[in-house]
């Protein structure tokens, strides 16, 4: 179909109600479910948390002191056991948890038994290293099989973890084991990317020059890569596992208690520590894993992200995992060796669920047809799409290529710090509309609000809030409750959470998000803050100033643009803008790596030199320019206009 033909099918409002076959064999089929939950917050909940395993069961559900949240107060559960133990106990127990696919095309799969036995192995280990409840532990590792035993082995002592995404650089590393403290770190020889070894190793050894908490680092062996390693301080992973027991008793930790951290750029140049915790987190990704993917025990689901973001803790590890899901685990990249990979990987596996991110939708839609037309997909009957609004064409060039027309898609939005998806479509239930999240999970009340807080009437738009708890809500900020308080909860006052999104709100009601509306940039589907860059690029050398702002980008969305200010006796070249974007690479991270560097005398300033980012949003947008008359010169805002072309 013509972008201009999905244009006009929009503007009539073609809209996708589910599929009678869909809806006949779908989890939830009515969609009295929304009323009900609504009028039984607590109930609906604690559904969910009855069909897991608790040790002991909670006195109450909800504890709401706005903004702090306890969910099922006294309840005792473990999150390794709900979702090991509790399976092998059933026919389950040689089922396929884990199927996993190496990059150069080596293949493990892991029954629920087999993954017991090797998470009590490495929990063990942990033990033996001196790891203790509350102790903890930091992970560096590409997407290899021990990411997720390491995690299970974590939860299972109750060690709470803090993953770092493989793609970081060991600056970033180093910050996140400094604030988590953490006293190991678990990270590989390497990891394949394209062909290549991703040195992670050498980053770890680099970050931990400066973190004086480590004590060990238990080291996979993943490429053979030749590495250093430092006596005494470092341990290979194999060696530590030889000896192990394969039994360790699951340690019944309050719901409460710590599950995990996971680090997030905010408007600050200092990423976030999201704290879980651990029985409303596992009941909320429970849950949606259950009802948003309509997962059955037949089912075979592929999450698509990296277990280093939350979409993968919650959607490829603890969601499928406690649901007795098999869960497809894949440690490469779309277009490795070719572009069908993914493909190839869906009719080899006959994965019938099917969870990735539109910046990967729309690399497909350039590569064209041709390479899911290689395969059988046949198997798939719903698919997914998460961390950045889809566009329309994206929607529905996923919906025609990709799931034949016969599939549904979920829309799902959330975020590292809600822990589990809370809007989305229910695909047995759910009319959908192309790029629309559509509504609330049952029971959770959304809104579209204006700068006062006052709901936006049906067509408007303003600020995405959120007005009632959720159970894998994100408890506080690690060692930082006021930041906690006043990024998340002071807007509109202590009971309205502010995600950071902007929205708009259809005649029915339905959500649209339409992205970030704070100083966080969404690069394919990756939160990057623009202080984060800024602070990276005046860390060179050569730069005086610089400002940074998102610009839109056809395949990553959105794409980062830097207007940089050189210092006096340095001039502007291609050697240095290929620098600078190094530069940034290897502070941050290759995905915060700037699209474009626009070198410039000046930045449009306020009189009091605050610098007006939203013109440079104008500009990198190529929009009218808005209100200049607050700066101190307003000829710079032209100039800046004629470099950007
Ligand atoms: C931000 C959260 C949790 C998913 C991975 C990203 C954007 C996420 C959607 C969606 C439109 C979305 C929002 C949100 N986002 N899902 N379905 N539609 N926007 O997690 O790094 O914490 O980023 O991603 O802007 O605030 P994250």
């Amino acid at each position: 179909m013509s972008d201009e033909t999905i244009e006009v099918l929009l503007e009539e409002g073609k809209v996708f109600p589910p599929p009678e076959d869909f809806k006949k064999q779908a989890w939830v089929k009515d969609d009295t479910i929304y009323e009900k939950a609504e009028k039984d917050f607590e109930g609906f909940w604690a559904t969910f948390a009855e069909e897991l395993h608790w040790f002991k069961k909670w006195d109450r559900v909800l504890e709401w002191d706005p903004p702090w949240a306890k969910w099922f107060i006294n309840g005792k559960i473990n999150v390794s056991y709900n979702c090991l133990d509790r399976h092998i106990q059933t026919f389950r127990k040689n089922k396929a948890a884990i199927i996993w696919e190496g990059e150069p095309g080596d293949i493990k799969i892991y029954t629920y038994w087999d993954l017991y036995r090797e998470v009590c192995k490495f929990a063990n280990v942990l033990k033996g290293l001196g790891v203790k409840k509350g102790d903890r532990v930091a992970i560096y590792m590409p997407m290899v099989p021990e990411l997720p035993i390491a995690m299970l082995a974590c939860t299972r002592i109750g060690a709470p973890h803090s993953i770092v995404f493989g793609g970081f650089s060991p600056a970033s590393l180093r910050d996140r084991i400094i604030d988590a403290e953490a006293k190991i770190l678990i990270t590989t020889d390497g990891g394949w990317r394209r062909g290549k070894v991703v040195a992670l190793k050498e980053n770890a050894d680099e970050a931990l020059r400066e973190t004086p908490s480590i004590e060990h680092v238990i080291v996979v062996k993943r490429t053979e890569n030749d590495i250093p390693f430092k006596k005494g301080r470092d341990l290979w992973w194999h060696e530590l596992m030889k000896d192990a027991s394969s039994v360790c008793e699951a340690e019944p930790m309050d719901a409460e208690d710590i599950l995990y951290i996971l680090y997030t750029s905010g408007t600050t140049a200092k990423p976030k520590g999201v704290v879980h915790t651990t029985g409303g987190y596992l009941t909320g990704v429970y849950a949606t894993t259950k009802w948003v993917f309509d997962l059955k025990e037949e089912d075979t689901f592929w999450c698509t992200a990296d277990i280093g973001w939350v979409t993968g803790h919650s959607y490829i590890v603890y969601g499928p995992l406690a649901l007795g899901t098999t869960s497809v685990m894949f440690e490469g990249a779309p277009d490795y060796p070719d572009k069908d990979r993914f493909w190839g990987i869906v009719e080899k596996y006959g994965v019938t669920v099917f969870y990735t991110a539109p910046t990967a939708i729309r690399a497909f839609m350039q590569w064209g047809k041709k390479y899911p037309e290689m395969h059988d997909l046949s198997t798939l009957r719903l698919l997914g799409s998460v961390g950045e609004p889809i566009n329309p064409a994206a929607w529905m060039w996923y919906y025609e290529t990709i799931g034949k027309s016969t599939c549904p898609i979920v829309d799902t939005w959330w975020q590292t710090e809600t822990g589990m998806i809370l809007i989305t479509p229910l695909p047995g239930v759910t009319t959908l509309k192309p790029g629309s999240a559509t509504k609330p999970f049952p029971s959770l009340k959304a809104d579209v609000v204006d700068e006062k807080g006052t709901p936006v009437p049906p067509g408007g738009g303003g600020y995405l809030v959120m007005k009632t708890p959720w159970p894998a809500m994100l408890r506080t900020l690690y060692k930082d409750p006021d930041r906690y308080v006043k990024t998340y909860w002071d807007r509109y006052g202590k009971e309205i959470y502010f995600p950071g999104d902007g929205a708009k709100k259809d005649m029915d009601g339905y959500i649209w998000i339409l992205g970030r509306v704070d100083d966080v940039m969404n690069v394919s589907g990756h939160r990057i803050s623009t202080m984060e860059v800024e602070s990276a690029l005046v860390d060179h050398p050569a730069v005086a100033e610089a400002a940074v702002v998102a610009r839109p980008h056809d395949v990553k969305g959105q794409g980062i643009m830097a207007f940089v200010i050189l210092k006096g006796e340095q001039s502007a070249s291609s050697e240095l803008e290929a620098d600078l974007k190094k530069h940034v690479g290897t502070v941050i991270g290759p995905i915060a790596r700037p699209d474009w560097i626009v070198f410039t005398e000046d930045l449009p300033k306020t009189r009091s030199g605050k610098i007006m980012r939203r013109l440079l949003k104008d500009i990198a947008e190529g929009k009218e320019l808005g209100d200049t008359t607050t700066l101190r010169d307003s000829s710079i805002v032209e100039k800046i206009k004629d470099s950007v072309k």
